[in-house]
């Protein structure tokens, strides 16, 4: 090979072995960007609000979405469950939702709603945190003469009533917490967001 051979062998080396240092470069650059990156996107992406199609939901089902992590229930009450939430008042805890915290200002009613007939709850015992089970059946065996239906917690046996609010007498103290929520339309319920959060 001639020493011109040569020499432009070696230019073509050199050349291949910058672009190569140069793309480690600009990934070495790129990676601590989009590591810096991701956490707040997927966090942002964790706290979204979803939305929930509930036109297909029939009266006494429940359907269950996530946000933030946590089960989020949607129940389509009938008219006898709505009748049955006003005859249980004396057998609870907090019947008229005083406790702040446990709901926003517009489900601080009756019915813990802005519907009637849809209940929006996030599905977590307020004692320790189990998961309770949707028990629409009226005094089922196990539960009892007294049941209009509601939720039950197997972990240490709290009771819930169709609007979530706790019975006297039971672990859990607390009525379980009403998400912020709004219609977006008759059929799709935003779950994380309300008026009041931009
Ligand atoms: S966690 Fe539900 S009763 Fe204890």
């Amino acid at each position: 090979m001639s020493e011109e051979g040569v020499d432009l062998g070696k230019r073509r080396f050199l050349i291949a072995a910058t672009s190569v240092v140069g793309a480690a470069g600009a990934v070495a650059v790129a990676i601590p960007f989009i590591s810096y990156m991701l956490p707040s996107a997927r966090a942002r992406a964790a706290g979204a609000p979803v939305e929930a199609d509930i036109s297909k939901l029939e009266p006494g089902q429940l359907i269950r979405v996530q946000w933030r992590g946590q089960p989020v229930w949607i129940l389509k009450r009938t008219e006898q469950m709505l009748k049955d939430l006003e005859s249980l008042v004396d057998s609870l805890n907090d019947p008229n939702s005083d406790v702040e915290d446990q709901q926003p200002s517009y489900a601080k009613n009756k019915y813990r709603s802005i519907k009637p007939e849809i209940l929006v709850a996030i599905g977590i015992c307020t004692h320790l945190g189990c998961s309770p089970t949707y028990r629409p059946e009226v005094a089922p065996e196990d539960l009892g003469p007294e049941w209009k239906g509601g939720f039950f917690c197997p972990c240490h046996g709290s009771r819930f009533d169709l609007a979530g609010r706790v019975y006297k007498g039971v672990p859990a103290q607390l009525n379980l917490k009403i998400p912020p929520h709004r219609y977006l339309s008759d059929s799709v319920i935003l779950v994380g967001e309300d008026e009041g959060v931009s």
